[in-house]
């Protein structure tokens, strides 16, 4: 005999999924219709133009596959690498090296930019690759390193890419609608974010933008894309004007991303930023009294993954347990290198708020005392500074 769902009530704070907007969750249920249905064929482009207002972008080619974030991650790789083609990827967390894995699997070569875990990659690497390594097809970094809470800048090394005349790919997936992702003035070629980050959707889509110039670079293919789901010729005929049948998009998950979209646009992309830096503010103001440390300087952090290491004499499964069972609190354990070293919390999207930000500071300190660690103020006085400041 099986009962009805009846999962424990959460408050996500971890790496994604976020808590989702009760007007994603009611869209979801909105009925069925065809895939391609006139109905949902407004639907798509309205979800289209949205994303690209998201995105920062004028490319026509702004879709959301099916699939999560490494859907995104992989179609793009895939469609602009053929074999013996050269990959530049910085590798400076878990989700570069992954991109390093797709490269090897296209048959191409991958060249590592190397970073240390928990900073940046340092633009004078990526130039001195470039110099070594003429004719790179593309580069390929993390925006926002999801196992560090590194954000990285892009600015300078989107000119070093277009000087070598190479494409530049970018995973945008713990930074969409949580900090400015902007494809166009920061000329990214190809980018690719998942739904269940700062968007707060559930997972199941991963919105992708390709530029005209990364649209012929896959025109000028001595092959076919070896993927044929993730075919980015094909997905345009499915998205664009000829409706092209290719897969049955998941209907429900698209009503999802658009409420979802739509909901980033009201509120407005400049104050969804001020509210994602003002919670990060207050979140750290709080740890660093209490006496914890944080993984990324500051000038690089990212406000929706806050990484922090765990103090030396406290168990990460034990806090993150009790966080679990006593107060409905998921955080993120550390990855890779961070096994066992650093949380992450994050603030993502709906998960952003004051309220949550008091009880996980509260529920940790409760937690880590208990623990036997010495707590040296109070974390919620200290958060509670920053929010009358502003
Ligand atoms: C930076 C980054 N890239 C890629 C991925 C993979 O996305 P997904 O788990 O949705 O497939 C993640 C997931 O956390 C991520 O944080």
């Amino acid at each position: 005999m099986y009962y009805d769902l009846n999962p424990g009530k959460r408050i996500l704070m971890g790496p994604g999924p976020s808590d989702v907007h009760p007007r994603v969750l009611k869209a979801m249920s909105t009925p069925l219709v065809g895939h391609l249905d006139p109905d949902f064929l407004e639907i798509m482009n309205e979800t289209r133009a949205m994303l690209k207002e998201v995105f920062q972008t004028k490319n026509e080619m702004t879709i959301a596959l099916s699939g999560t974030g490494s859907a995104g991650m992989e179609a793009c790789l895939v469609n602009l690498l053929e074999p013996q083609d050269k990959a530049i990827v910085c590798v400076n967390g878990l989700f570069a090296e992954r991109m390093v894995d797709i490269v090897k699997r296209c048959e191409a070569e991958p060249i590592i930019v190397e970073g240390e875990w928990g900073d940046i990659i340092e633009p004078e690497k990526v130039r001195e690759s470039l110099q070594n390594n003429p004719n790179v097809k593309l580069l390929a970094i993390v925006h926002a390193e999801t196992s560090t809470g590194v954000r990285q800048p892009l600015e300078d090394i989107s000119r070093m890419v277009h000087d070598a005349e190479a494409l530049f790919v970018v995973d945008a997936v713990t930074s969409l609608a949580g900090i400015p992702v902007k494809t166009d003035e920061w000329r990214i070629d190809a980018i690719y974010s998942g739904t269940q980050k700062c968007l707060s959707c559930p997972p199941g889509l991963s919105p992708v933008s390709f530029s005209d110039r990364a649209l012929q670079a896959v025109d000028c293919r001595t092959r076919p894309v070896q993927s044929w789901y993730l075919d980015i010729g094909m997905l345009q005929s499915y998205w664009g004007k000829e409706r092209f049948y290719h897969h049955t998009a998941p209907i429900n998950m698209v009503y999802a991303l658009r409420e979802s979209l739509r909901l980033v646009l009201e509120e407005g992309l400049e104050k969804r930023f001020k509210r994602h830096f003002l919670h990060s503010k207050a979140l750290v103001a709080g740890l660093e009294a209490m006496g914890l440390k944080m993984v990324a300087p500051a000038e690089y952090r990212l406000p929706e993954l806050n990484a922090v290491y765990i103090p030396d004499e406290i168990d990460d499964v034990t806090v993150r347990k009790a966080l679990l069972n006593e107060y409905g609190i998921e955080i993120g354990g550390g990855l890779g290198k961070f096994k066992g070293k650093a949380w992450r919390i994050g603030l993502m999207g709906y998960s952003c708020s004051k309220d949550n930000v008091m009880l996980l500071l509260a529920a940790m300190e409760n937690i880590l005392q208990g623990e036997g660690f010495k707590v040296r103020e109070h974390g919620i006085l200290a958060a509670q500074e920053v929010y009358e400041k502003e």
